[in-house]
């Protein structure tokens, strides 16, 4: 079965109607992802596809904000000025619906970045993002959690829009809806299992659409054949406790300036909770 696509329309000005949300729900128990069509508008898109293919070109984009490199394709975090600080990206009221229905009322930003699939960039292996595991060790044995945990709700969830058309060929993301189930299993499945299991879908389309997945669901990039870049606008949004492993090593994942924070409105500076402006320094 194909992937639900949602296309907020009257019914959901200014908040998402109750069908939306059901929706959106169903969706990401069922295959931990949909499709958003519309959810930005293209011109704030195209101000940040400027913004950022800019410090892309100039180098800045992955000499400063590089999170990792695979295959081609590196992931940085982008800084949180212009056009990024548009409460129209971060605070959508319909998005904020949707993601308060998966996520809870107390969701917060967990990093906003880039992937850019360089030209050339070849295929990166299927992976999950975040998984959370409660294994144990015994005399150097890991003790698996053997309970079953498929049925939790997401804890963490990736909002990705291209910042251009999404075609086969210029690095889109595969992902295979359904097998967020699976991750937290006692035994994670193989590759394989899940090549088996599930049917990957390739997300193409034109720009201006989004995908929202589950921390936990297998995806990984294609290669890019074109001679373009293709730049992939990152949105991570988390239950407030979770801390994500990707970032394990690098700070922050959200880099806005104390000023530019100040600057944020008051009923949207809780999403930025996780930022180090945020928080309050002690034995400074
Ligand atoms: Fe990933």
């Amino acid at each position: 079965m194909a992937m639900k696509t949602v296309k907020f329309s009257k019914r959901d000005a200014p908040r998402a109607s109750a069908r939306t949300l059901k929706a959106v729900r169903a969706a990401m128990a069922r295959d931990g992802a949909v499709v958003f069509d519309g959810l930005f508008p293209l011109p704030l898109l195209k101000k940040i596809r400027r913004e950022v293919l800019r410090r892309h070109e100039s180098g800045e984009l992955r000499a400063r904000g590089l999170v990792r490199d695979i295959a081609g394709r590196y992931a940085a975090v982008l800084p949180l000025q212009g056009p990024l600080l548009s409460p129209r990206l971060y605070a959508d009221p319909r998005l904020a619906d949707c993601l308060s229905v998966l996520l809870g009322a107390d969701y917060c930003l967990g990093s906003v970045e880039a992937v850019v699939a360089r030209p050339g960039a070849v295929e990166q292996h299927q992976h999950i993002d975040g998984p959370i595991r409660f294994d144990r060790a015994l005399r150097g044995r890991r003790i698996p959690y053997s309970g079953d945990l498929s049925d939790l709700p997401p804890y963490a969830v990736t909002l990705a829009t291209p910042l251009c058309e999404q075609g086969p060929d210029n690095g889109p993301t595969a992902l295979w809806p359904g097998s967020h189930r699976a991750a937290l299993r006692a035994r994670p499945p193989s590759e394989a299992e899940v090549l088996r299991k599930f049917r990957g879908e390739v997300m193409t389309g034109p720009f201006g659409r989004s995908y929202l997945f589950d921390y936990r669901l297998f995806h990984g990039g294609l290669p890019n054949m074109t001679r373009e870049p293709r730049v992939l606008l990152v949105i991570v949004f988390v239950r407030p406790w979770f801390r994500d492993p990707n970032l394990a090593d690098v700070r922050p994942g959200l880099a806005i300036a104390p000023r530019a924070l100040a600057r944020v409105p008051e009923k949207h500076r809780h999403l930025f909770r996780l930022a180090p402006a945020a928080r309050r320094a002690l034995w400074a």
